[in-house]
C-alpha cells in the first residue's frame, strides 16, 4: 500500500502543476456517460495512469475518464478505481476540485474496498488517506505531505451540501433538506464533491446528500471511483454513508460506471435519512 500512497503522492504533484498553468478547455472526447471531458480530465488521468503503471503490487485500474478496466499485473493484489480530477470544470472559475481513488481486492465491489485516498486542491493541497480503521490527513508543504491530524467526526454537525436539481427532488426528500434548514443547518455547496465532503469531515460533521431524483432515479455519483471511497472514510471517521437505505458499501455494483443515490455524514443526519427514507421512498 505505502507504494500506492506514493505513486499518489507523487501524481498530485503534477496534477497541481497542471491546474495552476493547464488548459481549462473542452477536449473532442466524451466519457462513458457523454459528458465532453476537459483536457485538464485527460492530462490528470495519463498523469495518474503513468504511476500506477509502475507498481507490481497493482493488478487493475479503472478511471471515471475511461470506458474499461486496464489490467497490469496478473498478479497484483490490488485494484484501484480512481476519478483523477473530480469537478474539474470549476478549476475556470477557480473553485477547490479533487482527485478520489478507491482501492480494492478481489474485485471492483464495495464489501472489497480496503482503502480511499482523496486529495483536494484548493488554497492549499490536503491528502486524506483511509486506510479502513483511521482517516489521517496530509498537507503538501515545501515539495512532501507532512502529516497533520487524524480526521474523527462528531456525532452531530451544523452544515449540510445537499447536491442535484432541486426541481426534481422527491416532496420527502425536499421536506427533510428544509427540516435540517429550520434546525439551524449551514448551506455549504461548492458543486465539487471533494471539497464539499472534506469541510464537512473537517468541521466536525453534517449531511452531504446526492439523492435519486426524477431526473436520475439512480443518482449522479458514481458507485467505485466516488461513492465507495467517501463511504469507507466516512465510516472510518465514524460517521456513515448509506444509499437511503441501509450502508451503501453494501450495493452489488453490476458495471464499473454504476451510480447510487448517497448520504454521508455524522450519526445524527444520516439516521434522520434513514427514517424519512424508510417511511417514503
Ligand atoms: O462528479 C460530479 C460532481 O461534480 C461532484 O463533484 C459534485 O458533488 C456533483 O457533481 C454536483 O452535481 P450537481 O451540480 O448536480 O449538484
Amino acid at each position: 500500500m505505502e507504494s500506492i500512497l506514493k505513486a499518489i503522492k507523487e501524481a498530485s504533484i503534477e496534477i497541481k502543476q497542471l491546474i495552476e498553468t493547464g488548459d481549462t478547455g473542452k477536449s473532442t472526447n466524451q466519457n462513458s456517460t457523454g459528458d465532453t471531458q476537459l483536457k485538464l480530465d485527460i492530462a490528470s488521468d495519463e498523469i495518474i495512469e503513468s504511476y500506477f503503471k509502475k507498481l507490481t503490487n497493482v493488478k487493475s485500474i479503472v478511471s471515471e475518464e475511461q470506458e474499461n478496466i486496464i489490467d497490469i499485473n496478473e498478479n497484483g493484489t490490488y485494484l484501484i478505481a480512481y476519478d483523477p480530477l473530480d469537478g474539474s470544470s470549476l478549476v475556470d472559475v477557480n473553485l477547490s476540485v479533487g482527485s478520489i481513488y478507491g482501492i480494492y481486492k478481489n474485485d471492483f465491489n464495495g464489501q472489497n474496498i480496503v482503502a480511499s485516498v482523496y486529495v483536494v486542491f484548493g488554497p492549499r493541497v490536503e491528502l486524506v488517506y483511509c486506510d479502513g480503521k483511521t482517516v489521517k490527513m496530509y498537507r503538501l508543504q515545501n515539495g512532501s505531505f507532512n502529516y497533520i491530524q487524524d480526521i474523527k467526526l462528531q456525532e452531530k454537525g451544523k452544515l449540510q451540501a445537499p447536491g442535484s436539481t432541486q426541481q426534481c427532488w422527491y416532496p420527502y426528500h425536499k421536506a427533510m433538506i428544509d427540516g435540517f434548514f429550520n434546525d439551524g443547518y449551514r448551506l455549504r455547496y461548492s458543486g465539487g464533491m471533494v471539497p464539499d465532503l472534506h469541510q464537512i469531515l473537517l468541521k466536525g460533521g453534517g449531511l452531504f446528500s446526492y439523492p435519486s431524483t426524477s431526473d436520475l432515479p439512480k443518482g449522479k455519483l458514481r458507485q467505485l471511483f466516488e461513492v465507495f471511497p467517501f463511504a469507507l472514510t466516512y465510516k472510518c471517521a465514524g460517521g456513515q454513508a448509506v444509499n437511503g437505505f441501509s450502508d451503501v458499501l453494501n450495493i452489488q455494483t453490476t458495471h464499473i460506471h454504476d451510480t447510487s443515490p448517497c448520504f454521508f455524514g455524522s450519526n445524527y443526519e444520516i439516521n434522520k435519512v434513514l427514517e424519512v427514507y424508510k417511511n417514503n421512498g
